[in-house]
């Protein structure tokens, strides 16, 4: 009988609204996700986190990030207790939110994150966060691997150039002394560390919907989203 109750009993899941915002670093797609998650009443994702936490603890714990090592990164990973707790990332109780979200966090997660068997050990704790009322599911790969199914993908772009001056912003907001080539050249090595590995790359899903915010604010983008969240019907009934 094709259908099985296993797929009768995984039917709820699956209606749950998914809105998957994929991207290189520095698109934005932090930010919108962030925003839409609050203005839709929705779980949030951050699947950057979760490979940020997991190259930090592997560095942490002198864990080579090199790919023989990925066995026991994966295994690693598969044990750690991660909760977020509001903004802040906790790992087996240890609050490490500020190291992983700097440039070094940024570096480690992209090279834990081309390692397939680490990518499989987050699926499921991925696929967890699709909870009522819907969740919004910020990443690399979420349209393209981790929620295949959802009902709105969007892919969001930018030059290189304008995503390392939003950083080289940012940081300097935060008081930190960095440079822009040096911000640039790190950003082109994490793009093609993340467009050219063989498993999960970064790419806009076929069904996904591209917006470059290269010359766009914030607003506007978060605006083109909502419109097409709207012409889904993904919107709470008021
Ligand atoms: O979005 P971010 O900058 O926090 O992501 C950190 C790194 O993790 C980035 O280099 C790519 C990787 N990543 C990934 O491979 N897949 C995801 N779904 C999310 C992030």
């Amino acid at each position: 009988m094709p259908n099985s109750q296993a797929n009768l009993d995984r039917v709820p899941i699956l209606t749950i609204p998914v809105l998957t915002i994929d991207g290189p670093s520095g698109s934005g797609k932090g930010t919108i996700a962030a925003q839409l998650a609050e203005a839709l009443g929705w779980h949030l994702l951050d699947s950057g986190a979760l490979y940020r936490i997991i190259g930090v603890t592997a560095q942490h714990r002198d864990l080579a990030l090199d790919p023989k090592m990925e066995p026991t990164i994966a295994a690693m990973a598969e044990a750690l207790q991660i909760e977020f707790v509001g903004e802040l990332a906790v790992v087996d109780g240890v609050d490490i939110t500020t190291e992983i979200r700097n440039e070094d966090g940024g570096a480690a997660a992209s090279k834990v994150a081309a390692m397939p068997a680490v990518r499989d050990s987050v699926m499921a704790l991925q696929r967890g966060f699709r909870r009522e009322p819907g969740l919004v599911a910020d990443g690399r790969d979420m349209g393209t691997v981790v929620f295949t199914d959802a009902p709105l993908k969007v892919f969001l772009d930018a030059s290189a150039e304008e995503r390392a001056q939003r950083r080289y912003k940012q940081l300097k907001n935060k008081g930190l002394s960095v440079s822009l080539p040096g911000l640039l050249e790190q950003i082109q090595e994490r793009d093609a560390r993340d467009r050219g590995r063989t498993v999960a790359p970064l790419k806009p899903a076929e069904d996904a919907l591209v917006i470059d915010s290269t010359s766009m604010t914030i607003e506007a983008v978060f605006d083109q989203v909502m419109v097409w969240v709207k012409e889904r019907g993904l919107t709470n009934p008021s």
